[in-house]
């Protein structure tokens, strides 16, 4: 591999809180080493369009606290055609840039795997998505804010649903996997939580409701994954309602699960991701990621991790249930 001078950074897929605190780390490991730093704005879809920007270790000041990511995002349809990656190669080869971290989710991954595989580029993945569905890290940056902020909203609708004996059906996001309805589920004392991966039974929930109704349950709490049944909580709200009868409201959090600004674990994390993508690339590898395994960083072959899901913890699920008795 010829020698780096130069790493490229970009912030791609859905922005997570902490993405910032990566790209400090980042640049600023990125300097330490004697590298020069360019910002690739607006993710693998800036690339396309080399909208590059030089970055120092000033460039990176007072963003650490900062949720979305300084550098923009976006998803690159583009990117998924392979005279589009040459073409990304190109514009990396053109400003001298020798080496790609890209900060994302499994999306971001594939791409630059690719452009590893088709155009040996230099590449390494900093595993960032509220959905924490990367394989092989146990964090993805910006899923324990985004927890957490869900959490907080949860605890308030349980006052409401508290003071006028109603079921609220609240829906979180995850399309296709329930990673944080299962831990907001849990910590929030949900009697059912509904996530993609399982099969949804209504008539289980809506017997399960009915049954804590027995035991003098006057409210309840009930999380939906987005993804979990086509049409979220509204669905099973309505499917829920037509078997008991029950006054019953339904949120969606949507988008405040995304931004706001990053937990100590998410900055750490993402301190500690980011400065270790870096010496990834010190240290001659390509075509990987980093993730966390039982709290130690590792370095985990794309090639390994793509197209693989960790199964749901149907534990989490189990206790959450008895819990909620
Ligand atoms: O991947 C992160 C995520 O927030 C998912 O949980 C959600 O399904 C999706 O992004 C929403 O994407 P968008 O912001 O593009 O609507």
């Amino acid at each position: 591999m010829a020698t780096v001078k130069r790493l490229g950074v970009l912030t791609s897929g859905g922005d997570a809180p902490g993405m910032n605190a990566a790209l400090r780390a980042i640049v600023r490991t990125a300097i330490a080493e004697e590298f020069a730093v360019t910002g690739i704005v607006r993710g693998l879809a800036g690339l396309l369009e080399s909208e590059f920007v030089e970055l120092d270790a000033r460039s990176v000041s007072n963003i650490l606290q900062l949720g979305g990511t300084v550098l923009k995002t976006s998803r690159s349809r583009e990117f998924y055609e392979p005279e589009s990656r040459a073409e990304a190669a190109h514009n990396l080869r053109a400003a001298k840039i020798d080496a790609l971290i890209a900060v994302g989710g499994e999306g971001t991954f594939e791409g630059i795997h690719k452009l590893a595989s088709e155009q040996q580029t230099v590449v390494v993945g900093v595993p960032a998505t509220i959905d924490n569905d990367v394989y092989g890290t146990d964090y993805t940056i910006g899923f324990d804010t985004a927890a957490n902020t869900a959490l907080e909203s949860i605890d308030k609708i349980r006052d409401t649903a508290a003071s006028h004996d109603r079921a609220f059906f609240i829906e979180v996001m995850g399309r296709e996997c329930g990673a944080l309805a299962l831990e907001v589920g849990l910590s929030g004392g949900a009697e059912a939580i509904l996530i993609p991966e399982v099969g949804s039974d209504l008539d289980g929930v809506a017997d399960r409701l009915e049954e804590g109704r027995r035991r003098g349950k006057t409210s309840f709490i009930i999380v939906v994954a987005e993804g979990a049944v086509e049409g979220g909580a509204r669905t099973v709200a309505e499917a829920v309602r037509a078997r008991v009868g029950l006054r019953y409201r339904v949120s969606v959090l949507g988008h405040i699960q995304r931004g706001g600004s990053p937990t100590s674990f998410d900055r750490a994390l993402a301190s500690r991701m980011g400065s270790a993508a870096v010496d990834a690339v010190s240290g001659g590898l390509s075509d990987v990621a980093v993730g966390v395994v039982r709290g130690s960083i590792k370095t985990l072959e794309l090639e390994e991790i793509l197209g693989r899901r960790q199964p749901p913890d149907e534990d989490l699920l189990r206790i959450a249930g008895v819990l909620a008795s």
